[in-house]
């Protein structure tokens, strides 16, 4: 460990050397073995972006500034800038042909500005680019030809704006390279797969969470490459009608959030069912209140066998049935965080032989629960903010392959090495927040 460290502080070391800052007007400028130019001029109070940068900058930060537009000759000669963050400024203009000049560019950071309408030539020439930040602006309308000539265009954030539907993203969908499309808390009410014609044939992640919908109609198989789909907290008060014409339509779906959105356990349920045709391994069922009494969790085992993750956190569990996890044999991560759970039955957790992480943090558990003494497969183990009040040598014995524990903010007084002694894996071991009197045989830190 020690050796580790120092190691890495080595390295920092020489590649300080290797970096000769030295600072112009606003900014500093990092040259990297004068290959990698970097000028940081964030937090500035700038009214403009300065002329005379280096000519040969590749990174440049900009972010935090009072920039109120982006004009034609502001770059017109960084020919070479791959990394353009301009976020949190006051940007509400951007002149056509800002970017013809900076082809090599490859992220440009646009968050926390006052664009309103993303218009046709806003980004022409930014033909290298692959991620385009939005997020934080006040957009509400992409004019057709917006994003035509950024073929190498692989994430769009578009979060926190003012799109209504996905009609007006039709735009955005007409990006052939695209694979990750954010747009998290708009004004989206009607998601419908029929609102979208041309599908990305790479497109893998769509993050729509946080919109107030309504309706939700899988339609058509638009959709069906999709490999991860975040509904998340979906809908207001009202709640959600979930149509899936054919199961088929989101065949290819591997991940899906449904965390907090406004449906019944009934409801979820039945979309859960519903979606027997892909093969889901990560299944997020988080703050939704759901009780023992939903019997959710066995029917999600029971119909999505290869599920790997399951994120039941923030929910309204007490105790759960011995056999609810008979059918989760393929089990890598489980979370059962914040929920009200006292006791688990010893045998709820035995089937789950490929167990590798299981949180029951934030429980009231007042003793560590047998159920995860046999749990072999186990890597990590968190039981903080419980109300465990003492360790039994048995607690840990049969976790030979546990690599971390988590016992903060419980109410233990007293621990012994010997109590872990079994842990030969064990590399992090936290108990802070206790009511610790005693510690006997001191641990031997290696
Ligand atoms: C701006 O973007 C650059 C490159 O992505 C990043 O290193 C920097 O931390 C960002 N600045 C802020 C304030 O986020
Ligand atoms: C973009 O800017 C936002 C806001 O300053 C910052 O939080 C984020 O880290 C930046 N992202 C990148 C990739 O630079
Ligand atoms: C991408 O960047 C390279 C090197 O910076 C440049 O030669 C090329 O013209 C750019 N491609 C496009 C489509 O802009
Ligand atoms: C969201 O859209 C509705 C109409 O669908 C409109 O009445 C409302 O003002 C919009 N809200 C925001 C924050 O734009
Ligand atoms: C949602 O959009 C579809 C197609 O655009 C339309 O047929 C339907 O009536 C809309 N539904 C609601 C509830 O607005
Ligand atoms: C869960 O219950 C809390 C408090 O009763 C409520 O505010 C929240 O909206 C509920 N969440 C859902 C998804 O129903
Ligand atoms: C999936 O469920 C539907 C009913 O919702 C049923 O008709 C279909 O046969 C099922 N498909 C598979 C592969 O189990
Ligand atoms: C597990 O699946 C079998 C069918 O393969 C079924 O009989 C059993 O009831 C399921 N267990 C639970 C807890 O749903
Ligand atoms: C597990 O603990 C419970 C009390 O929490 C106890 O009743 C039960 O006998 C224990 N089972 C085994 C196998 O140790
Ligand atoms: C754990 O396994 C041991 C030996 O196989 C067994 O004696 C014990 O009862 C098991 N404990 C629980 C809680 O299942
Ligand atoms: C242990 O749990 C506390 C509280 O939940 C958390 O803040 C901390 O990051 C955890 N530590 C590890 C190593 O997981």
């Amino acid at each position: 460990m020690l050796f580790l460290q120092l190691f890495s502080a080595l390295i920092f070391y020489s590649q300080v050397q290797g970096v000769t800052p030295y600072s112009l007007q606003n900014c500093m400028v990092h040259e990297q073995w004068s290959k990698m130019i970097k000028v940081l001029c964030y937090h500035q109070n700038l009214p403009r972006v300065p002329s005379h940068l280096p000519w040969n900058v590749n990174n440049l930060d900009l972010s935090e500034n009072q920039i109120a537009s982006l004009r034609q000759s502001d770059f017109s000669k960084l020919s070479l800038l791959q990394v353009l963050n301009v976020s949190q400024n006051q940007i509400h203009l951007i002149e056509e042909g800002t970017f013809t000049h900076t082809s090599s560019l490859k992220i440009l950071n646009l968050t926390s500005n006052q664009l309103r309408v993303l218009s046709s030539s806003m980004f022409d020439g930014l033909g290298n680019l692959t991620v385009l930040l939005l997020r934080e602006n006040n957009i509400d309308r992409i004019e057709a030809s917006a994003f035509a000539h950024l073929m190498k265009l692989k994430v769009i954030d578009l979060s926190s704006n003012k799109l209504h539907s996905l009609n007006a993203l039709d735009v955005v969908f007409k990006v052939k390279s695209l694979e990750e499309l954010h747009i998290r808390e708009n004004n989206i009410t009607n998601f419908t797969t029929k609102d979208i014609v041309n599908v990305p044939m790479w497109l893998r992640e769509l993050d729509a969470s946080h919109n107030p919908i309504s309706f939700i109609d899988v339609a058509t198989d638009a959709l069906y490459r999709l490999l991860s789909l975040d509904l998340s907290f979906s809908g207001t008060h009202n709640h959600i009608t979930w149509i899936i014409q054919d199961p088929c339509f989101l065949k290819g779906l591997k991940r899906l959030y449904l965390g907090g959105i406004f449906m019944t356990p009934l409801d979820i349920l039945a979309v859960v069912q519903k979606l027997n045709c892909s093969l889901l391994e990560e299944i997020h069922l988080n703050e939704l209140n759901l009780t023992d009494s939903d019997n959710i969790i066995e029917k999600v085992c029971l119909w999505h066998r290869n599920v790997k993750t399951l994120n039941l956190q923030g929910n309204k569990f007490e105790s759960i049935k011995g056999i609810v996890f008979e059918n989760c044999t393929h089990l890598w991560h489980l979370d059962l965080t914040h929920s009200r759970f006292k006791v688990v039955p010893c045998i709820s957790f035995q089937p789950l032989n490929s167990l590798q992480s299981l949180s029951l943090a934030n429980n009231e558990f007042a003793a560590v629960p047998n159920a995860t003494s046999n749990i072999t497969s186990l890597k990590s183990l968190g039981l903080s903010f419980n109300q465990i009040r003492k360790i039994v040598p048995n607690d840990f014995a049969n976790l030979k392959n546990l690599e971390h524990l988590n016992l903060t903010g419980n109410r233990i007084t007293k621990i012994s090495s010997d109590l872990f002694s079994d842990l030969h894996n064990l590399l992090e071991l936290n108990i802070g927040m206790n009511l610790l009197l005693e510690i006997s045989n001191l641990f031997q830190i290696v």
